[in-house]
């Protein structure tokens, strides 16, 4: 059986949220970055992070820096963002260099202020859970 995390940051709780949803479904207990996480053999590590001013929290960039590559076989990102256009370019590239593959990005629904008041909704983490149940079956 492949050995699956779940990380996430949060300012909003927006991604704790989606968080908890993904790990309700695939039955993993995420992990705050704040708690630190140590991580020992993961084949499939999702990372769940909103986008403030255009860019990733540095504390979850730090996390991802701290990741040793002979540990963490691949990753997913879980993108939270009101404009739902923005993706975690400095978590993906940090990962690319350090060769963990990132197999693929789902960008949800999030909100600021009164902008997408609301999001993210029911059927908004209904969409992210369905995306990584699937990448969880691969
Ligand atoms: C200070 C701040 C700055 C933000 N900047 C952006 C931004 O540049 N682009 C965007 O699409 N969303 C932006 N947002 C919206 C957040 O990315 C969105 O609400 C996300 O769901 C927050 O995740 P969190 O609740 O886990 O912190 C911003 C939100 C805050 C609070």
């Amino acid at each position: 059986m492949s050995k699956i995390h779940i990380a996430y940051a949060t300012i909003t709780k927006h991604s704790k949220k989606l968080a908890h949803a993904i790990g309700e479904r695939l039955y993993v207990k995420p992990d705050n970055i704040l708690d630190k996480p140590l991580y020992e053999a993961v084949d499939l590590l999702y990372i769940v992070g909103g986008i403030y001013g255009g860019e990733s929290l540095p504390a979850l960039i730090d996390f991802v820096k701290s990741l040793d590559n002979n540990k963490v076989k691949k990753v997913a990102l879980i993108t939270s963002c009101a404009s739902k256009i923005h993706v975690q370019k400095t978590i993906r590239t940090i990962l690319e260099d350090k060769n963990i593959p990132v197999i693929d990005e789902h960008i949800c629904q999030g909100s600021f202020l009164f902008f997408k008041m609301g999001h993210p909704n029911k059927d908004d983490l209904k969409e992210a859970v369905d995306f990584a149940f699937k990448l969880s079956e691969r």
